[in-house]
């Protein structure tokens, strides 16, 4: 594929919300990216609750990448992620999980995956306002590429 990819690719790239039908490819897709095996309600998930904000990044039709991530208030962050914010913050702040970035790999590096970080930014400061004051996601310390993602 990756004689597919010109180098202007970014330019052609649309965002839409994830649906019901994207499913079987998001699966394959996050097989590729990710580590961990999904259960089939976490597609179901977020295809369709509201409360996750799912973005793909298509390219002539096909999704070459796509960021799913949720705006909750920061007493809902799992113990683990607690100290995201400094205990300072009032309990109404929220903060952005991102629990899901990926881009294909012959797309990498072509700023797809900064487009959808954007989006996602974007989204926070006209729904959640000024109420979000961080965002986060996990990765395993050995994935050197999301590290120098930024
Ligand atoms: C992390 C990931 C989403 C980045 O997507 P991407 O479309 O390649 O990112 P961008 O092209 O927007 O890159 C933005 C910046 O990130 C940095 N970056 C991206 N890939 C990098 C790499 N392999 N090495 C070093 N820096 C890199 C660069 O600073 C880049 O800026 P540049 O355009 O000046 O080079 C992609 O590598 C990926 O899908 N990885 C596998 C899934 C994953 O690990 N997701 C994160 C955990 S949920």
């Amino acid at each position: 594929m990756s004689d597919a990819v010109p180098p202007s690719a970014l330019s052609e790239v649309q965002l839409r919300f994830l649906c019901h039908d994207d499913i079987e490819n998001v699966k394959l897709l996050c097989g590729d990216w990710f580590p961990i095996e999904y259960p089939d309600s976490w597609y179901q998930d977020i295809t369709s609750n509201k409360k996750f904000f799912s973005l793909a990044a298509t390219f002539r039709g096909g999704i070459v990448g796509m960021i799913v991530a949720e705006i909750k208030g920061r007493t809902k962050v799992q113990k683990e992620d607690g100290d995201i914010l400094a205990s300072s913050f009032p309990v109404e702040t929220q903060v952005a999980y991102i629990l899901s970035l990926g881009v294909v790999k012959d797309f990498r590096k072509h700023g797809i995956g900064s487009l959808l970080l954007d989006s996602l930014k974007e989204h926070i400061s006209t729904t959640a306002q000024d109420h979000c004051k961080a965002i986060y996601l996990h990765v395993l310390t050995t994935n050197t590429t999301a590290i120098h993602f930024s």
